[in-house]
């Protein structure tokens, strides 16, 4: 086999072109952006290259109705803000240009042609303030692609509220096929049936909580905010409660158990952390007369305030 030979001076040449050619690209890019001020991440604040949202309708009738139904026209009402704030151009970038043209669609930040991440950036220039959008950016959402325009919809939107493309369950179950099995198991909370919705436990733009979670008063899981009477404070709390949360023992979406315990029987969750084996546990053992074969396997019977009790240490009576 002839070996593959070198040829340092030729390698080099073909290094100088491409070399060229970078610096030629970015040179080119650069100005490209400054000429239409169309970076996504910018908001330039020259009156001059805009026209305000009266112009823009003149050509885009469609648009124009679903702006003027939906709550952005509002914008149009800070005018102590400049023109970058307002109307159409507030998230489509500076339009002089594009009119000028007649319409060069080049010209114009179309959401179509952004990354989920700058899609959610222009939103996020206003969104972002508010308490429940804080963490979006950090949110395994917009981590996974997922971002504002993924769910909403400014021109397009079906549902009744927040221009959601669809409306909640369908909405989330369209990428969450796993929690739509789980919600269909005898035992769950009626998010299916209109009752509650995801978002009463998520927030689907991000949260300090793992899964997105809620929190409550308490700054644990947010179930205490409907199950009031569980959360305590108690004299006499059940560590799990406070420690590992509602789903050491519920699964919260759905189950075929009652109570959406996460076991068949009750003893099999106890079991996990109590035994009558001393030196194994993570909590105190059972007394030893707790023989599982017999009527010791309902444990609630007899400890029914499991959740805590303010009268007995050992959950006898609430
Ligand atoms: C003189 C008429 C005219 C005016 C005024 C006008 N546009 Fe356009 N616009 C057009 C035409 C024509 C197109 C190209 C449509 C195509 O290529 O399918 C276009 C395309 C667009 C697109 C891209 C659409 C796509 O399919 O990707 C956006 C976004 C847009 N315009 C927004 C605006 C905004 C915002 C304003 C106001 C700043 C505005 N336009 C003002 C005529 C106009
Ligand atoms: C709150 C941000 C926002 C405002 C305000 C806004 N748009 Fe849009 N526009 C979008 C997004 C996002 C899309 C991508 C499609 C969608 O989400 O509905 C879009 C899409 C479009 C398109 C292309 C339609 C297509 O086929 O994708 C046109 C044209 C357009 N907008 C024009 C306008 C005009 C005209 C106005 C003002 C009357 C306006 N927009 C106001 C965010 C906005
Ligand atoms: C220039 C600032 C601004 C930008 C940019 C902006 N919004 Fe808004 N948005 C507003 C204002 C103002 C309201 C009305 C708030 C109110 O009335 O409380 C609003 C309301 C909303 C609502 C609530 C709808 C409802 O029915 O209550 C949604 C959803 C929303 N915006 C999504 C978006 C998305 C998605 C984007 C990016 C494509 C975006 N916004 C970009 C200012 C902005
Ligand atoms: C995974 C889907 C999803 C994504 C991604 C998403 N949203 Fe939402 N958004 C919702 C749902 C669902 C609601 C309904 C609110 C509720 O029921 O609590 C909502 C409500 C809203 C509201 C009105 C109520 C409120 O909380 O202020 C605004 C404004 C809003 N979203 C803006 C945004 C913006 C801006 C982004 C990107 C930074 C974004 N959303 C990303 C699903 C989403
Ligand atoms: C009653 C409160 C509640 C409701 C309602 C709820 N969730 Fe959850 N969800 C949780 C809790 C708590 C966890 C964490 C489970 C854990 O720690 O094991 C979770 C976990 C998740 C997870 C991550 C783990 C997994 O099971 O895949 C996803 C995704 C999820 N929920 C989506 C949804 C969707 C979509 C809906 C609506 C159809 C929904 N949730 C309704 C409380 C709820
Ligand atoms: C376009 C697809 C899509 C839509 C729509 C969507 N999600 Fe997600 N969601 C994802 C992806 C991808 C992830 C990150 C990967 C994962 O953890 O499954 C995620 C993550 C989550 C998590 C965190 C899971 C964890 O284990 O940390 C929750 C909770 C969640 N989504 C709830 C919702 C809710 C509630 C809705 C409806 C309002 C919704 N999602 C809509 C795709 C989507
Ligand atoms: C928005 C209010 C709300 C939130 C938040 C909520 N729940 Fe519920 N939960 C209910 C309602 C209402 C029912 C009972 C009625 C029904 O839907 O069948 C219920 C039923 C239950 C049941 C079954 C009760 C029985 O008697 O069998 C358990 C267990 C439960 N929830 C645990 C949780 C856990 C764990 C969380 C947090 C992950 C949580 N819930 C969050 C409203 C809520
Ligand atoms: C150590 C395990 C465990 C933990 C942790 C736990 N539960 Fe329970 N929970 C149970 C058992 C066992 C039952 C069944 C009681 C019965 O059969 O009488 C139950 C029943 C329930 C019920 C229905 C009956 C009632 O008492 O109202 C609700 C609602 C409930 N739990 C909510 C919660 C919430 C909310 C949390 C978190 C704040 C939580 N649970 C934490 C074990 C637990
Ligand atoms: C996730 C672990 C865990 C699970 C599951 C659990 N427990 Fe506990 N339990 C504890 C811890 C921790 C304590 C606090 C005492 C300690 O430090 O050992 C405790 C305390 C108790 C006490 C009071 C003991 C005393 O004198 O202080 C009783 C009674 C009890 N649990 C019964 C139950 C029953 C019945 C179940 C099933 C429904 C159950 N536990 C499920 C961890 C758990
Ligand atoms: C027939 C009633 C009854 C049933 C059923 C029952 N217990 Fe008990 N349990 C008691 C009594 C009574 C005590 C108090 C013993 C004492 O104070 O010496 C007790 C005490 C305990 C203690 C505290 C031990 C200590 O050292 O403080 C734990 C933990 C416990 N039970 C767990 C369970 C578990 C787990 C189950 C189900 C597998 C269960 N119990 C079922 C009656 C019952």
């Amino acid at each position: 086999m002839t070996p593959f030979r070198v040829r340092p001076f030729a390698l080099l040449r073909w290094l100088g072109v491409l070399l060229f050619a970078c610096v030629a690209l970015k040179i080119g890019a650069a100005s490209g952006n400054k000429q239409q001020n169309l970076s996504p991440l910018r908001q330039p604040s020259d009156p001059a290259l805009y026209v305000g949202a009266d112009t823009c309708k003149t050509c885009h009738q469609p648009e124009a109705e679903s702006y003027n139904r939906g709550p952005h026209w509002r914008t149009e009402t800070g005018k102590h803000k400049g023109p970058q704030w307002q109307g159409c151009e507030a998230c489509h970038g500076p339009g002089k240009a594009h009119v000028d043209s007649g319409g060069d669609a080049t010209k114009i930040i179309r959401f179509t042609a952004l990354s989920a991440r700058e899609a959610s950036e222009r939103c996020a220039a206003c969104h972002e303030k508010s308490e429940s959008h804080a963490n979006f950016m950090r949110s395994p959402h917009l981590a996974n692609g997922v971002g504002c325009t993924t769910c909403h919809s400014i021109h397009a939107a079906t549902a009744r509220h927040d221009l959601l493309v669809s409306a909640q369950p369908a909405l989330c179950y369209g990428c969450h096929r796993d929690v739509e099995s789980d919600f269909a198991k005898p035992q769950h909370h009626r998010v299916n049936e209109g009752l509650m919705s995801c978002t009463d436990c998520h927030n689907p733009h991000g949260a300090f909580l793992p899964h997105n979670l809620r929190t409550s008063s308490w700054q644990g899981l947010v179930c205490s905010k409907c199950h009031i009477d569980t959360a305590g404070p108690f004299i006499f709390e059940h560590a799990p409660v406070k420690e590992q949360g509602c789903t050491a023992c519920h699964n919260p979406h759905g189950s075929a158990n009652p109570h959406l315990l996460t076991r068949p029987q009750v003893n099999q969750i106890c079991l996990e952390c109590h035994s009558t084996i001393l030196p194994t546990t993570v909590a105190v053992p059972m007394p030893t007369f707790h023989n599982q074969a017999t009527q010791f396997s309902q444990c609630v019977l007899c400890h029914p305030a499991i959740h805590g009790s303010n009268t007995h240490p050992e959950f006898f009576k609430r």
